[in-house]
């Protein structure tokens, strides 16, 4: 598996973990050339990619008006930049030799998996930047998937709820526990490997295509 991240740490306590398994790259997404080279390393490496996970964000908050004034553009297109254009430079630079790829009995040649959120749906106030790029995530999935069909390729998307990962780490516990209690059941967030059970049953399931699976013990958030 290679992961393309920012955080060497983290890669390299991955890559300590999980051996062979795991090849950290550093790579902005949000950076064309960076993704292009990465993309192009991966694949002499491994071959042409076959699973593609986007998930890599930035949460961006800004309100369009707040008492600093109007809101920062810079802010703004680092959450375009980081969460929307980051998995379009990672879909562009796999999609060639994925579609050229040997497929399988069924014609499938791979799956690429967009991480929206919940906010795509639901935003809050402060999330003008986030909750564009996401739904903006969640819109792609049709043209997208209608577009790959052709070449085996499916296309879904995940709107998770709130997950307890390290996005939370700085944040005050009684802030957790305000977004667990608007879970119906159960009410707690969830856990990075219920996440990860989901991702893993789209990939081994070819039945799911063109959809955005909510994954959110049904919360739905307030205004703030
Ligand atoms: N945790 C939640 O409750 C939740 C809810 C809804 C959606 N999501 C989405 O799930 C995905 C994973 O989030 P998470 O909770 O694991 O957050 P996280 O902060 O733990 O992980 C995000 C990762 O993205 C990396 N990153 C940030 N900017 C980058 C860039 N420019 N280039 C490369 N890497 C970059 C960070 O280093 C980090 O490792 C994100 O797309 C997030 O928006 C999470």
């Amino acid at each position: 598996m290679a992961a393309f991240d920012l955080d060497d740490t983290k890669g390299a306590q991955l890559e300590s973990e999980l051996g062979e398994r795991y090849h950290h790259h550093k790579v902005d997404v949000s950076q064309l050339d960076r993704v292009e080279t990465a993309v192009v390393a991966v694949e002499a490496n491994h071959g042409p990619v076959r699973i593609v996970v986007n998930a890599a964000a930035v949460p961006a908050p800004a309100k369009l008006l707040s008492s600093r004034g109007p809101i920062s553009m810079e802010v703004f297109d680092k959450g375009i930049k980081v969460n929307l254009y980051g998995p379009i430079h990672v879909m562009r630079s796999v999609v060639a030799g994925m579609a050229a790829s040997d497929p399988n009995e069924d014609g499938e040649r791979g799956v690429i998996i967009n991480v929206a959120s919940g906010a795509a749906y639901e935003g809050q106030v402060g999330q003008v930047a986030y909750s564009a790029s996401k739904g903006a995530l969640v819109s792609m999935t049709m043209p997208l998937f209608r577009e790959l069909a052709i070449h085996g390729i499916r296309v879904m998307t995940v709107a998770p709820g709130a997950f307890d990962t390290p996005i939370y780490d700085h944040v005050p516990p009684a802030l957790k526990e305000q977004l667990a209690a608007q879970c119906l059941f159960p009410k707690r967030m969830g856990r990075p490997e219920e996440f990860g059970l989901l991702i893993e049953e789209i990939v081994r399931n070819p039945m799911h295509n063109g959809r955005t699976i909510r994954l959110d013990a049904g919360m739905i958030l307030g205004p703030s």
